[in-house]
């Protein structure tokens, strides 16, 4: 069998959501986009825009449901909030991808795919994939969602839709056996039932579950809960964490990572004119039944490195728990510490304890 069609490059999916945004007379988009993003921020549900460095990002309370009720919302967040989710779902399953080496998944199902995020971004992680299901109960961001990946040449009979229980009476059939189960920014906003909505699909997958939510104090709430529910079940961690115990993480801190995205000029108007770039702060769980090949590093670089003169400084997460490494000029090491990047793996747990 071979592999779905190649996701394109992220200009010409820019290029494609602008041409699907030129629909709309650009004052309804932006009164659109305005709204939903109130709703996002009131419900803590945005991983931070701007700023830098390990700590930005504080969504305040829970999150909450966003209802993206109109075709023309759905179009709102298309446009400003699809390239962060993107980004961000990108960058968890490429870690993913990294601590589970030479292991090759062939099916995917995309769990609240809205305009289908996370199905793209795994595409593109795993270009060896050779089915994937998107399951969005909203008509108005699955219809966006179909006509954005057919026009991205994502279609037919190993990339279908469905709405959100396969099984149901026009439904897609086959419940059990993905290889990788993504559930990006949806658990959130289930509310109470995200626990047994991840119990349900942990009995549906065979290989991996990633959950990705904002990296707020809330959206770190959902995902740790999640992993101990995972690991309770038998589940490996794959990443971020090095470990299957207790997560270390402090009272008031909440583990998370950054990833920076250029924004289209149609994404800059429609954000006000702010600058060419954002950071989407996001955090993730990737959870493996059974365990998979590859193996996961050490430790995890938990924050942007301090560079100093001669030597970089390193918050990492072992499983001795919260450590600070100091890499000198000497260390054997010191070229990876000079290059490496927040939410890094790294291959070396042995530092002086926090
Ligand atoms: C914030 S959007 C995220 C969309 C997409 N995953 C992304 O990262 O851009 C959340 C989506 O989850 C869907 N959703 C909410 N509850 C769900 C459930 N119980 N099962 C499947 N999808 C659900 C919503 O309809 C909505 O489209």
């Amino acid at each position: 069998m071979t592999g779905l069609p190649a996701v394109p490059p992220q200009e010409t999916i820019q290029q494609v959501v602008s041409q699907l945004a030129a629909r709309v007379p650009g004052r309804d988009l932006a009164r659109a986009s305005a709204e939903l993003s109130l709703a996002y921020r009131s419900a803590g549900a945005v991983g931070g825009a701007g700023g830098a460095g390990g700590a930005g990002g504080r969504g305040g309370g829970g999150s909450a449901e966003v209802p993206v009720g109109s075709d023309l919302a759905a179009l709102a967040y298309l446009v400003t909030r699809f390239p962060a989710t993107f980004a961000a779902s990108r960058r968890a399953l490429e870690l993913s991808k990294e601590s589970s080496a030479g292991w090759r998944p062939r099916s995917l199902v995309d769990v609240g795919a809205g305009p289908g995020t996370a199905a793209l971004a795994a595409a593109s992680t795993w270009p060896d994939l050779e089915r994937a299901l998107l399951l969005e109960p909203g008509r108005h961001m699955r219809s966006l969602g179909e006509e954005l990946c057919a026009r991205l040449g994502l279609c037919g009979p190993s990339w279908r839709w469905g709405v959100a229980e396969p099984g149901e009476p026009g439904e897609p059939g086959e419940l059990t056996g993905f290889d990788v189960v993504a559930m990006a920014y949806v658990l959130g906003e289930a509310g109470e039932r995200a626990d047994d909505l991840v119990a349900l699909w942990w009995e549906r997958c065979s290989g991996l579950i990633v959950v990705v939510e904002p990296g707020t104090p809330a959206g770190f709430g959902v995902v740790r809960r999640v992993r101990s529910l995972l690991v309770s079940l038998g589940g490996t961690v794959v990443a971020p964490c090095p470990h299957e115990a207790d997560c270390p993480m402090g009272e008031g801190d909440w583990c998370h990572f950054g990833v920076r995205l250029s924004r289209s000029s149609l994404h800059r108007r429609m954000k006000a004119g702010e600058v060419g770039w954002e950071d989407e702060k996001f955090s993730f769980a990737a959870v493996a039944r059974p365990a998979l090949p590859g193996g996961r590093s050490a430790g995890r670089i938990l924050r942007r490195p301090g560079r100093q003169r001669r030597r970089v400084e390193l918050s990492l997460c072992t499983e001795a728990g919260l450590e600070r490494a100091t890499i000198g000029r000497s260390s054997p090491l010191y070229r990876r510490a000079v290059k490496s990047a927040w939410g890094d793996a790294w291959p070396d747990a042995s530092a002086s304890r926090v």
